[in-house]
């Protein structure tokens, strides 16, 4: 199911036993994100929260026979607690979604909170787990998980992640199907943040360097933009909710694959990164190198064109103010 960028080995000490667990796993992510990692052989524990329905969520999948026992959890009797005890995982869908004409940035004053104090949670009864921020705007909310952390003194900067794979997704649906291609073989890294202008595709390094300009520019608006066609779509009723479950299923298969030891598993995600901190950008995405520690090694940005290479420095002005947005809302709000 993984596409990798490099073909994987398995390490013979792998552990193949993990508990995860999502954080609102009654919505519209929530459910078929947590039917997926149900069908992920790694999970041996699946723990589902939610603020409504989480129990019930868990009963239906916890039917279906693969090797994982899944137990929903309320907020009542100390439920976030029980959810997150001993996580090695943890996903979080949590907060409310984009309506038609929102950007992900007027979901900030909702969403902050909610994950502000799921970071909490997490900080004091799961804190060794890989943590999968999903909510939005994910530019914002990852810096915020990433201060809760240090303020409880146990941030790992290995071990948090941006969700950006609905971005590498849409670029091979989107390139194969102005290429006329397989999707199944178009793998495009997607760098920067996970919003607009943030999200660069790098066409330049896919087996498609030279379209032409009109259809590369619209192909590039597409990627960025892709979220507004499902939201338009669904007409008020949220965003992209099923295809966000693909991808959080598979970056969540990735990092338990990093975990159990396999090698060669490289995924592009928002992650505390050296590339241009030296520039103010704190967290950027790119190719990550996942291992048994979370992240192994971030790779660079390759050879760019200069398109991509101002549409890269375009990203970094927004990070930049996004990242900080992030950081004073811990600040102002502890
Ligand atoms: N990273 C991405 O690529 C990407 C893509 C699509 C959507 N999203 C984001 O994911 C989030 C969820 O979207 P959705 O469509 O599933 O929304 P939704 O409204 O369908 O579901 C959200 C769920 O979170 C729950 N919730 C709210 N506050 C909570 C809390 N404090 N603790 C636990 N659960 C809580 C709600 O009860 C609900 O079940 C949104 O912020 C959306 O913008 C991210």
């Amino acid at each position: 199911m993984l596409t990798k960028f490099a073909t994987r080995h398995f390490s013979s000490t792998a552990s193949t036993a993990y508990k995860v667990s999502v954080l609102g796993a009654a919505g519209g992510i929530g459910q078929p994100l947590s039917l997926l990692m149900k069908l992920n052989h790694k999970v041996t524990q699946l723990s589902l929260y939610d603020l409504r329905l989480g129990a019930g969520v868990a009963t239906d999948i916890s039917h279906i026979p693969t090797n994982s026992t899944v137990t929903g959890f309320g907020p009542e009797d100390n439920g976030l607690a029980k959810a997150l005890d001993g996580a090695d995982v943890v996903l979080i869908p949590a907060g409310v979604p984009r309506k038609p004409g929102m950007t992900r940035d007027d979901l900030f004053n909702t969403n902050a909170s909610i994950v502000r104090d799921l970071a909490k949670a997490a900080a004091d009864h799961s804190p060794n787990a890989a943590i999968l921020v999903i909510s939005n705007p994910v530019n914002s909310t990852v810096p915020i998980v990433a201060e809760v952390l240090k303020a409880k003194g146990v941030y790992n900067p290995k071990k948090l992640f941006g969700v950006t794979t609905l971005d590498v997704l849409r670029s091979s649906r989107f390139l194969s199907e102005v290429a006329k291609t397989n999707p199944v073989h178009e793998i495009v890294p997607v760098v920067g943040g996970h919003s607009g202008i943030t999200i660069v595709p790098l066409i330049s390094q896919t087996n498609h360097k030279n379209l032409p300009k009109e259809t590369y520019d619209a192909l590039v608006h597409r990627i960025q933009f892709g979220g507004d066609e499902v939201v338009q779509a669904k007409g008020g009723a949220g965003s992209a909710t099923l295809s966000m479950a693909q991808a959080g299923a598979r970056f969540a298969g990735a990092v338990l694959n990093g975990l159990a030891g396999e090698q060669d598993i490289v995924e592009c995600s928002f992650v505390d990164s050296p590339l241009y901190k030296s520039e103010g950008v704190e967290f950027f995405s790119s190719k990550v190198t996942l291992g048994v520690d979370g992240v192994k090694q971030i790779h660079g940005l390759g050879n760019l064109t200069n398109a991509e290479e101002e549409m890269v420095n375009t990203a970094k002005e927004t990070l930049i103010k996004n990242i900080e947005k992030g950081v004073n809302f811990v600040k102002q709000n502890p």
